[in-house]
């Protein structure tokens, strides 16, 4: 049993799985298995999340620093994501969960981009929770190939200063679909945001806790979705303002 308000869940949360190393070394594993026990994690914060109804899930996977580190982590992670993608095609079928990707996909190994492309696919007419995986993804990464596109665009269209609101921009990045998050969670102990949705994250709450992503649980999740339904978001407006509508 747990307190969550339904009318207040947040619509859409978004992690940084962080600490897979630091629980590998604390139990004397391999990095690699720090990320193995990490996918474990992932599952469990999938199934709770879309049991919760909350709509979407984003999960910082794999950032563009992360290609420069240890080949052998870099392969051990990209196979780890193939294997998830082909466990968990049935169970995301079977849930109504629909996969997406944000970030530089061309860049992941064709087999992963493989595995990738057809559980979009086939998740494509879901219409349960989104899963968003954040692959090769980099916050100013991702403003600059938005602003790159909105620049080729005028070339076509007439677009000029006054063209250029918060909307409008918003529609060239990776999460032109999605709502912001409402809350991010950083698990590791680390209190920083690593380049990640550094647009999107503007009003999200932040929920930082010292777990390592290995070992976040279930209960882990509900306690960070409690806090976040006793803060008030008052987007920059005062308390009296927002409760009068
Ligand atoms: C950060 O921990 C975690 C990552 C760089 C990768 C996250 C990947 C997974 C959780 C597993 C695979 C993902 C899916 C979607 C199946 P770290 O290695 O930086 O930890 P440290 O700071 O303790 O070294």
């Amino acid at each position: 049993m747990h307190r969550i308000i339904k009318e207040k869940l947040p619509r859409h949360i978004a992690v940084i799985m962080d600490g897979n190393g630091r629980w590998a070394r604390k139990n004397m594993l391999k990095r690699v298995m720090g990320h193995k026990k990490g996918a474990d994690a992932v599952r469990t914060v999938v199934e709770t999340c879309r049991k919760l109804g909350v709509q979407y899930l984003t999960l910082f996977a794999f950032s563009v620093e992360n290609w420069q580190r240890p080949e052998d982590e870099v392969r051990a992670l990209n196979i780890l994501l193939e294997e998830y993608l082909m466990k968990e095609l049935q169970e995301m079928k079977d849930t109504g969960i629909r996969l997406i990707t944000i970030g530089d996909t061309d860049k992941l190994p064709k087999t992963v981009r493989d595995a990738l492309l057809s559980v979009i696919e086939e998740t494509s007419e879901n219409r349960g929770m989104v899963l968003n995986l954040a692959l090769s993804y980099g916050g100013r990464d991702e403003i600059i190939s938005a602003v790159k596109r909105v620049l080729k665009d005028s070339k076509s269209r007439d677009i000029d200063e006054n063209t250029i609101t918060k909307d409008f921009f918003s529609r060239y990045l990776y999460t032109a679909d999605m709502p912001d998050p409402d809350l991010l969670i950083r698990t590791g102990g680390e209190c920083r945001l690593s380049n990640f949705l550094l647009w999107q994250l503007s009003y999200t709450e932040l929920y930082f806790t010292d777990i390592l992503w290995p070992e976040f649980s279930r209960d882990d999740l509900i306690d960070a979705i409690m806090d976040y339904q006793q803060r008030e978001r008052r987007f920059g407006l005062i308390s009296d303002q927002l409760s009068k509508d």
